[in-house]
């Protein structure tokens, strides 16, 4: 059995993959060992089986005695401990969540539903890093997959809705604190069909505006509100999150030659763990509705077709329907009034499982076949 080390299990995606791993029995697969940064020698997570007392994640002997190390703790960690287990002489496979080694030539970006072919061609050439995607492309791939696959994009516009999720566990945690404030401001006005909606309107934006508006951690409100910015600035005016549509995108399909252009705006919304993305799609001919429909919902099980119809996608297609869930619904495609060329499409993907947890524990599912 392959001993693995699990670093950074506790926090929100790595409870997550804890629970996925749980659901698909991989502890049954693997000698486990836990890790810690402040509780050596503690109880790790009950998976049903034994494990060894948690030890220490900076120990690079300890480190350097696994076959694999499966690691949720951030870039922060990785910069820090991965280059020291490879220079001591470590040869094993590093499975991460964080993007510190995503763009490097010898990591690929794991998304095995839509880049099987590209993982395989890695692990044949003796790659060993295999990074988790960003969550926004990882998202997007699943659901426009099968589009991608028969070579159909020209380019892709993505404007995004990100949820609270992708900033952190913190966020989401004063998103609800934000929406309880605004609450708090206006209950007695609620309670009472009399009073004027716009006092209470009024009322929410000095709420909103008031310096008592929890916001430590976003900066400004987001619920009832939006930020239509996520992640550092770029020198070329693109927010990283929107850099790395294009970037992830095509070292996900293994395109290092004619990248497919990727572009739009991220926009954090007042979601919990639910991003959505409308996309306005390039086709590079014109194909009719019915092979587009064909091609996306074929392309993976997870994929779900939303008919263009109004009931049916506001009960499928939202964050509400599919948080949770491994689901990734696609609708609103239509052809635009710019021309048969041109696709409408809307997607919704739960952050912490196709778009965190869920490609990890699979890429581990592949080293073990
Ligand atoms: N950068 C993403 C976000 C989450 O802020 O929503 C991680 O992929």
């Amino acid at each position: 059995m392959k001993r693995v080390g699990l670093v950074g299990w506790r926090g929100m995606v790595g409870s997550v993959l804890m629970q996925r791993m749980l659901e698909e029995r991989d502890f049954e697969l693997i000698e486990p060992v836990f890790f810690t940064t402040s509780n050596v020698g503690g109880q790790g997570p009950a998976i049903g089986k034994d494990a060894p007392a948690l030890k220490d994640a900076y120990d690079i002997n300890e480190l350097k005695g696994l076959h694999v190390i499966l690691t949720c703790q951030g870039s922060d960690y990785t910069n820090e401990v991965f280059p020291k287990l490879r220079e001591a002489g470590w040869d094993g496979y590093w499975i991460d969540a964080a993007s510190a080694l995503r763009m490097d030539d010898d990591s690929v970006i794991v998304l095995d539903p839509v880049n099987r072919k590209v993982v395989d061609q890695a692990l044949e050439s003796g790659v060993k890093n295999y990074v988790g995607g960003n969550c926004t492309v990882s998202l997007m791939l699943m659901g426009l997959g099968g589009l991608f696959e028969a070579g159909l994009i020209e380019w892709m516009s993505a404007m995004t809705y990100q949820a609270a999720s992708g900033a952190g566990a913190q966020n989401m945690r004063e998103l609800l604190g934000q929406m309880g404030y605004i609450h708090d401001a206006v209950a007695e006005d609620l309670a009472n069909p009399a009073a004027a909606i716009l006092d209470i309107d009024r009322k929410v934006a000095l709420a909103q505006r008031s310096d008592d508006m929890p916001a430590q951690n976003f900066g400004v409100p987001l619920a009832g509100s939006l930020i239509p910015w996520i992640d550092s600035a770029l020198p070329n005016g693109q927010s990283r999150e929107e850099w790395k549509a294009q970037a992830e995108t095509n070292k996900v399909l293994g395109r290092f030659k004619n990248p497919i252009h990727v572009d739009g705006i991220c926009v954090r919304v007042g979601a919990m763990r639910c991003h959505s993305q409308a996309l306005t799609i390039k086709l590079n001919k014109d194909v009719p509705m019915a092979d587009i429909e064909q091609l996306i919902s074929q392309h993976n099980p997870w994929v779900k077709l939303i008919p263009n119809q109004r009931d049916i996608t506001m009960k499928e297609l939202t964050p509400t329907a599919v948080t949770g869930t491994l689901n990734v619904p696609v609708g609103r495609l239509r052809k635009l009034n710019m021309g048969s060329h041109y696709l409408g499409a809307f997607t919704v993907g739960d952050q912490l499982l196709w778009g965190a947890a869920e490609p990890l524990r699979r890429m581990l599912r592949i080293l073990l076949e």
